[in-house]
């Protein structure tokens, strides 16, 4: 038999839908994916060339497990001058895409018995990987009246004397919610007062939208020694299938994560460490392309959104998602999405896999026409069931 590990975790709603999309694409039909977890652009061509170069130099051994020195300075240099964040190389380590940072923290920091505060809508996987450390999830609710935005109010409400970490996801998936300076700090002084570690993941902190998404352990530097930042290169440089990310944190946290990266997967591939190199010391230009495109189908679907009634929305503020009350169709979300896909040939994911069963998420990660057509169709589809 299957362990009780195994047993209590969920498959992922993302990558079903992503499945179901991609089997009616198999049989010809014309769905419009605005499903996607990822940027559509391609890896830009330097970096690809970085990696090229890397298999042609043989470098295609193992390498040191927490990645390579010059990664790491290079991590150093990028949190140092996007994020404000001062690090020294052994407090940072390179992970298989920021999941794996996110599991191997989870497994280092938190047991049984212990309690983890998730802001909730949440991205999908993190009360599974709570629940993989053998943790419980606690949910803290957003409110759509709020912005979807996390009130330190409403961490200290949920803290119990198990309560042993935070969660931060600024910008958020799948609200598109971004934390300011203001809001950091107040949540600094309820985790500092009750010794909560805070696992922040930054992993969109590149694609905001007319403003800045700061780093908790920028703006109140009294709980960086408590706080474990992690990103990577998948979202902002269009790199989700080169499984690069990193965490950077206390030197004794980051050491034991990366004991159970030696046993676990040893490095990340030797070549997608060249090629993340090569991303983070290039030429920004490409990724500030990529935001500026991402902001302009942001403001398309939410004038689009704007135009439909019977639902509601918050304009997201930065990664590329909306997300959308869907109550008044009267369906289950995961119903609903069923039927946006095969009715409509328009894919979306359910909003239970992030807690909230009356919502769809959006992904504006496709061009403008298909983000037109995609609307076209939802637009029909809500008239449908919404008179
Ligand atoms: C909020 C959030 N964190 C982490 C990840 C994982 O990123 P990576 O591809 O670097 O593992 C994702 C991917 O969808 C995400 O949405």
């Amino acid at each position: 038999m299957l362990s009780e590990r195994i047993r209590a975790v969920h498959p992922s709603p993302t990558l079903r839908f992503t499945a179901l999309a991609r089997e009616l694409q198999s049989q010809g039909k014309k769905v419009v994916n605005l499903a996607a977890g990822e940027p559509d652009f391609d890896t830009p061509e330097p970096i690809k060339a970085a990696a090229i170069r890397a298999i042609q130099e043989g470098f295609t051994k193992y390498t040191p497990s927490s990645g390579i020195p010059e990664l790491k300075a290079a991590i150093v240099s990028t949190l140092a001058r996007d994020r404000g964040l001062a690090y020294r190389p052994e407090q940072v380590m390179v992970t298989c895409g920021a999941k794996q940072a996110l599991f191997n923290l989870f497994q280092v920091l938190v047991q049984p018995g212990d309690e983890v505060l998730v802001p909730s809508p949440y991205w999908v996987s993190y009360p599974e990987m709570v629940r993989l450390a053998g943790a419980t999830p606690v949910e803290v609710r957003t409110e759509p009246s709020d912005k979807f935005r996390l009130s330190a109010e409403a961490v200290s409400k949920a803290c119990t004397p198990k309560t042993r970490c935070l969660i931060l996801n600024s910008p958020s998936n799948p609200t598109g919610a971004v934390l300011g300076e203001q809001s950091l700090k107040e949540i600094a002084r309820v985790a500092q007062a009750k010794g909560l570690w805070i696992i922040s993941d930054e992993i969109y902190s590149q694609l905001v939208y007319g403003g800045k998404a700061p780093s908790i352990a920028a703006v109140a530097p009294e709980v960086a020694p408590k706080t474990l930042v992690v990103d990577g290169v998948s979202k902002a440089y269009a790199m989700t299938g080169w499984r690069i990310g990193y965490m950077a944190g206390p030197a004794e946290v980051v050491e034991a994560a990366g004991r159970l990266q030696d046993h676990s997967t040893s490095n990340p591939a030797s070549i997608s460490q060249k090629a993340a190199l090569a991303a983070l010391t290039g030429d920004p230009a490409s990724v500030r392309e990529m935001a500026r495109e991402f902001g302009r189908r942001r403001d398309l679907l939410v004038r689009r959104l704007a135009g439909i009634p019977g639902i509601s929305f918050v304009e997201p503020e930065g990664a590329f998602y909306c997300f959308v009350d869907i109550s008044k169709s009267g369906l289950k979300s995961s119903v609903f999405s069923e039927r946006l896909l095969q009715e409509a040939l328009v894919a979306s994911i359910p909003g239970d896999g992030f807690g909230w069963d009356h919502y769809v998420r959006l992904s504006f990660a496709v061009g403008s026409e298909a983000l037109e057509e995609g609307m076209n169709r939802f637009q029909k589809f809500i008239g449908s069931l919404i008179s």
